[in-house]
């Protein structure tokens, strides 16, 4: 299968992608890399590894609406089976997810659907939870509501700060995230309602 990753920060969930996918077994190959930060360390991951990138920078686009677009035509040109947004800090329009609709996956560093949106681990810690964890969901029009393919939970330590508490979640997130999308590309995905189903 042909996976088009959107990444906005430094990456790790992409380079883990990138390590899988050099194992023919794992049925899917990282065919682009779509970001909207120029400087984005996941640019520089998908250069190492040989795999074409761009940049659809919000700031070169009239209005979101434009912008979306472009993201959507970026995406698009790289033929993907699956669209897979692994720290990509952007809403995308419901345009966007209706031209791949059912074949949208989104990682989320928290247990959805607690703590959805841009600060999930910041919010959990604040709120006092003992356990969090993370979500690998299909997308839907709205933010971290789709329906969930798989989640890991993770303890909370005495002192963590969001940082300390990020790390340990996305050790678990990307071997969640390179298990599911593996099963997604070899095994197929179906989208029914609230439910979705691998295989
Ligand atoms: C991940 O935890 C993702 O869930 C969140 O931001 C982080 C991105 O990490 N949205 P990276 O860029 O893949 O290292």
């Amino acid at each position: 299968a042909r996976l088009v990753v959107l990444a906005s920060g430094g990456g790790s969930n992409l380079a883990a992608l990138l390590a899988a996918h050099d194992d023919a077994a794992y049925g899917a190959r990282v065919v682009g890399v779509v970001s909207d930060k120029p400087a984005a360390g996941a640019l520089d991951l998908a250069r190492g590894a040989g795999v074409a990138s761009v940049v659809v920078a919000p700031a070169d686009f009239a209005d979101r609406a434009d912008w979306n677009a472009g993201v959507a035509e970026a995406v698009a040109v790289f033929r993907p089976d699956y669209v897979v947004l692994a720290g990509f800090m952007r809403i995308l329009a419901p345009s966007f997810v209706e031209r791949f609709a059912g074949r949208i996956v989104n990682t989320h560093p928290a247990l959805l659907p607690s703590f959805p949106g841009a600060h999930g681990v910041r919010d959990a810690l604040a709120y006092g939870v003992r356990v969090t964890g993370c979500t690998v969901h299909v997308v839907d029009a709205g933010v971290d509501t789709g329906p969930i393919l798989a989640q890991a939970v993770v303890p909370v330590a005495d002192g963590d700060d969001e940082a300390s508490l990020h790390e340990r979640i996305k050790v678990a997130e990307r071997a969640l995230l390179v298990e599911t999308v593996g099963r997604v590309a070899r095994e197929g995905l179906r989208v029914d309602g609230r439910h979705a189903v691998i295989g």
